[in-house]
This record gives structure tokens, sequence and C-alpha cells, in this order.
């Protein structure tokens, strides 16, 4: 498959994207929330629990897996990615080295990873990833994001995208504004706006071919501290206005993250988008936290008990892929506890 075909693949209707690249240092928080110790033993487990559940072939177009899995041997003999591949997903790496503090800043963040990146795209490539992933993050608040920080941060995605390209994969290009903050829904709107402006600016500039990558975004939201809620309606209506204007046509689809919204808002707010799409973009997910917080909480009771696990990812992983073909409803929601 080339990088175009592949591409379509990962935002095709009905099925998204698994994010399970927590970083260790990240893993070892979730997995504190749930007072189970962070391992290498315990990481693999309830990733692999979750990568052989049925929802793996009907709902999950690709997983995102951090350094450490791409590398681990599931328990029957496979590596994870071919375990990945065999049940019908497409494996996918994290390559960024994590947000560092920009120097010369206020305090904002700049990603950083492009050093050696030609060289582990290679290797990753070997090892049977076909995209990866670069989160840039940006905060509101006085004076942020700056022009700094979107300029800088727009750059180094654009260079990364260009570096998987030639690696033969898909990047997935991921500006995340962040939810935490009072600003309001349409602060998120304009910084949003800016920023993903500024990144098709840069990937342009660097030769990226758009047709070969998946934008993941945050949805436009209130921040998590403002007084002034929005209603799914808003949210939907604010967030495929403000990728339609920002958007270039040719890239094939969107995976929203989640960000820290709760497991049934990213659902409903998904469900919402594509409601009212009338773009030629396929709006899926790509969430890490809305698709594996109630799995984890299972697991941590009971980490022998598969199918109970299994039960609960694919519950969430059917809502979202119903999601993407706007046929979600709280029936359906309700239809597990049934
Ligand atoms: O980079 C962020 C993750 O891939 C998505 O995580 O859905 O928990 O925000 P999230």
């Amino acid at each position: 498959m080339n990088i175009e075909e592949i591409a379509k693949q990962m935002v095709a209707k009905g099925k998204g994207i698994l994010a399970a690249d927590e970083s260790t240092g990240t893993m070892e928080k979730r997995l504190k929330s749930v007072n189970v110790e962070s391992n290498e033993k315990n990481r693999l487990h309830f990733r692999e629990t979750l990568f052989t559940s049925p929802a793996m072939a009907t709902c999950i177009s690709g997983v995102i897996l951090f350094d450490e899995t791409i590398r681990q041997v599931s328990s029957s003999g496979i590596s994870i990615p071919e375990l990945i591949k065999k049940n019908g997903s497409i494996p996918g790496i994290k390559v960024d080295k994590g947000a560092k503090s920009l120097a010369g800043s206020n305090n904002e963040k700049i990603t950083e990873g492009l050093d050696g990146l030609r060289s582990r795209m290679e290797e990753y490539y070997k090892l049977g990833a076909r995209f990866a992933k670069w989160r840039a993050v940006y905060s509101i608040g006085s004076g942020s994001p700056s022009e700094q920080c979107i300029k800088a941060n727009a750059h180094a995605l654009a260079r990364y995208a260009a570096l998987v390209q030639e690696a033969k994969m898909v990047p997935i290009v991921e500006p995340e504004v962040l939810m935490d903050g009072e600003h309001s829904i349409d602060e998120c709107y304009d910084v949003t706006s800016r920023v993903i402006t500024e990144c098709y600016k840069e990937l342009y500039l660097q030769n990226v071919n758009l047709k070969g990558t998946v934008l993941k975004p945050n949805m436009i939201l209130p921040g998590a501290s403002c007084k002034n809620k929005s209603t799914t309606d808003e949210i939907a209506k604010k967030t495929l206005e403000c990728l339609k204007k920002n958007m270039p046509k040719e890239v094939p689809g969107v995976a929203f993250l989640s960000g820290g919204q709760s497991e049934i808002e990213a659902t409903k707010n998904l469900n919402a988008i594509n409601k009212i799409n009338d773009t030629s973009f396929n709006f899926t997910f790509s969430y890490g936290r809305a698709l594996q917080q109630s799995a984890l909480k299972t697991w941590s009771k009971s980490m022998k008990n598969t199918s109970d696990i299994q039960k609960v990812f694919d519950h969430r992983a059917t809502m979202n892929g119903a999601s993407t073909e706007a046929k979600w409803n709280e029936k359906l929601e309700q239809s597990f506890a049934a």
C-alpha cells in the first residue's frame, strides 16, 4: 500500500485509531491512578489484552505504539506489530521525544525529536510501523500561544512529516490546543485556526504530500475551567467550521484526540460532528484516554478476566465506530449495560 492508501484506510468510516502510545512516564501515572505497579510486564499485559480484543478487527483502523511496545513480543510468540496486523489493523509509532521548554518564551513548549529521526524511521519501518505520530502542544493564556511557539512547532511538525513520508509512512500531524484553562470556546476556535493555518503553511514549504497525511487536532471546546459550558451542537458546529476554513481539501481526514473529555463526551461530540459533516473529509477518532479509561479500571480489578476487560473496550470502540458514521445514540450506549 502507498501512503495515500494507508492514510485513507486510517480514517475509513466505521473505524478509528487507538492511541496506546503513552510514554513510560505517562503510563506510570495512568497505572498509579488504578493502583497498579507500572512495570514492563504490566504495561504489555494491559495493551495486549486490548490488541487481542474482537473490536480490533471491526472498529480499529490503526494503533499508535510507544517505542517500548513496538519491540515487545506477545504471549502468542509473535511481535506486537504482527499481532496488530493479524487482527486487521495498521501498526503506527509515536516518534516525537516530548514537549520541552521553548527557549526565549514565557514557559511555552516545543516538541523535540528531529535529530536522528531519519534512521529511527528506517528501523520503525522494519519493525512493521506504517504510520507515525508527532504531537505539538499549545496552551491558551495571556499572550499564549505566541507567534514564536506557533511557528516553531509548525516547522518541527512539517520537518517530521517530510521525514516520515520519505520513509514511506503516513505522518499524523497533531497540533493540540490544550483544554486546560478558563478560555471560551471562541478563543479555542481562534487559536486552533491560527495553529492549523501555520501548520499547513509549513507542510507546503516542506513539500509534504497532504494526501498521505492525517490531521489529529483538538475539538473546539471551552477551557475545562470556563464558566460558560457549550452544547454538543455548538461544539460540533464550531469544530466543523474551523476545520472547513483551515484545512486543505487534499487531506483525506481527521482523527481527533480526546484531550481530557470523558469517554461519553468524546463519543457524543464526534457523532454530532459527523451528523453535520458536509465536507469531503472523514472525521474519526484517535483516542487515548477516551478509549482506554474504563478498560483500564476493569483490568486493574482483575487482570486475568480477559473477557470482561475486552467487553468494556469493545463497547467503547464500537460506540466510537458508530460515531464516525453518525449512528451513535443514548440507546445504543445503554445497550452494553442491558
Ligand atoms: O497525543 C495524544 C494521544 O495520542 C491522544 O490521547 O485522546 O487521551 O488526548 P488523548
